[in-house]
């Protein structure tokens, strides 16, 4: 069984997936714990009612992200995780954090990398008159929203969707790739090598797993 730790700010929808997921023996893992910046988050309930371990590391309690980063990674180094799960972490990781578990973390964005970097993706694809838009669940590296991208699904942008519409849309697709994509991790059929995503040895392209 491989060692999991999810990072969460909010809702925690995402980590709710995943702890159904390796409930129902779909992945070959169990959630050691739950961190997350925020105290409030939803996502640190639903943890405790799934019994795993939840930390908060406040940015509050230090002076910067340094200090917040060194902090954060031996508290997250401590759970010997095999696999760090970036679940709607909304703090952006030094290049420090990031060398420590190089390889062994995923993130999910809420958008067709590499569009959309950032923030405020479903209001950007909106305006800019998008058909088509999605989520990616990628490999963590330095570059923000940058990594080898893993699998990502669509969905279509109809007229006049508004903004919670079409990211409720995308979530319901993001809890069904984040699960597969921790699946195939902690079968070791999924890895990173030289900044690439590898499936079962072969290169992944640009949109990842299953793409044309
Ligand atoms: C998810 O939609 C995820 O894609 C997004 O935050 C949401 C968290 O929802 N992540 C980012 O925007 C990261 N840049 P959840 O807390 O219900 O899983």
């Amino acid at each position: 069984m491989k060692r999991i730790l999810v990072l969460i700010s909010g809702n925690g929808s995402n980590l709710q997936a995943i702890l159904d997921a390796c409930h129902a023996g779909r992945i070959a893992g169990e959630v050691v714990a739950v961190v997350s910046n925020k105290g409030e988050a939803y996502g640190l309930t639903r943890a405790r009612e799934a019994g795993c371990a939840t930390e908060v590391v406040a940015a509050a309690d230090f002076a910067d992200r340094e200090s917040y980063d060194a902090a954060l990674g031996e508290l997250v180094a401590g759970y010997r995780p095999d696999l760090i799960v970036m679940a709607g972490f909304m703090r952006i990781l030094s290049p420090g954090f990031i060398a420590r578990f190089r390889g062994r973390m995923l993130n999910i964005h809420p958008s067709l990398l590499p569009k959309y970097q950032g923030l405020h993706t479903h209001r950007l694809a909106i305006e800019a008159g998008e058909t088509e838009h999605g989520a990616s669940v990628h490999f963590v590296t330095e570059e923000l929203d940058g990594g080898p991208v893993v699998l990502q699904a669509r969905v279509p942008i109809f007229e006049d969707d508004s903004e919670e519409e079409v990211a409720a849309r995308v979530q319901v697709q993001e809890h069904a790739i984040y699960p597969l994509v921790v699946s195939w991790f902690c079968m070791g059929r999924l890895v990173m090598m030289h900044d690439k995503a590898l499936m079962d040895g072969e290169p992944l392209g640009p949109a990842g797993y299953a793409s044309e």
